[in-house]
């Protein structure tokens, strides 16, 4: 199982304070020293975390594949195109989100030009889907080579059933009502629909990687499922990073992943 392991997270940081403290260059080779087999940075329209001189400077000075999430934005798509990385990973993207929320749209007007154009250049290109079947078929009409699943619904409910986040003011409202035993039954569906989506599309010959809110304890059951080749994972390893340093949370991670294979 790959790690990818998405480094813009440390650019908040750094954002905090607007001076170059975290140094993302020096994170990203943190992140291959612990055993990262990807980096993955997310090129937002607002440049909330990195920015194209980041990007640039990643993709010149590494030594594993680099994988830019981003949206179909022509003038994004034209800089991606530009920096050429190996992948590029299509994201629905809203400003006002604190992360990506849900999967990408196969239909919005525009993709089949954005992958185009990737393609064009030489990019491999994975979408960002909801781990559903319709979401693989609709995929069919559209010419990528990798999925990402979104894991986030079941990391939720993972997170409100076994930690204390529904005490907590970030508790998840849609999931608050439920008492443990529907929670349980959440997180069985969620973690049904990813294995569900990842047989479906192995079955099509489309290679699944999959991501959002993972962290050391719910990673377990995802790594498990064999048609899942890579997971991208950043919020958790970076804020553990604050207390181990980033190599050892990177390593920790790929240990994790090693042992549930
Ligand atoms: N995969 C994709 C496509 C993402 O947009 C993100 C969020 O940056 C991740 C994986 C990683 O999510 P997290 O930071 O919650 O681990």
């Amino acid at each position: 199982m790959n790690l990818g392991v998405n480094i813009d997270h440390i650019c908040v940081l750094r954002a905090a304070r607007a001076v170059n403290d975290p140094d993302i260059i020096a994170g990203m080779y943190e992140a291959i020293s612990g055993g990262a087999d990807q980096i993955t940075v997310h090129l937002r329209e607002d440049r909330r975390h990195i920015d194209e001189n980041d990007a640039l400077n990643i993709i010149k000075l590494c030594k594993v594949p680099v994988n830019i999430e981003c949206s179909i934005e022509p003038s994004i798509i034209d800089i991606i195109c530009n920096l050429r990385p190996q992948r590029a990973t299509i994201v629905p993207e809203r400003r006002a989100e604190l992360t990506t929320e849900g999967g990408l749209n196969l239909k919005a007007k525009g993709l089949k030009e954005a992958i185009k154009k990737l393609k064009e250049n030489e990019i491999e290109i994975s979408l960002f889907i909801d781990p559903l079947k319709d979401a693989i078929d609709a995929t069919k009409e559209l010419d990528c080579d990798i999925v990402e699943l979104h894991t986030g619904a079941y990391a939720n409910a993972f997170l409100m059933l076994n930690s204390n986040l529904s005490h907590t003011k970030y508790s998840i409202p849609s999931l608050a009502c439920l008492d443990k035993n529907a929670l349980k039954a959440n997180l069985l569906n969620e973690l049904a629909n990813i294995q569900n989506t990842a047989i479906y599309a192995n079955k099509h010959n489309i290679k699944v990687a999959a991501g959002h809110g993972l962290n050391y304890q719910n990673v377990c059951l995802v790594a498990q499922i064999p048609q899942i080749f890579e997971l991208n994972i950043g919020q958790s390893i970076i804020a553990r990073s604050v207390f181990t340093g980033l190599n050892l949370a990177v390593k920790e991670m790929k240990a994790l992943l090693r042992a549930h294979i």
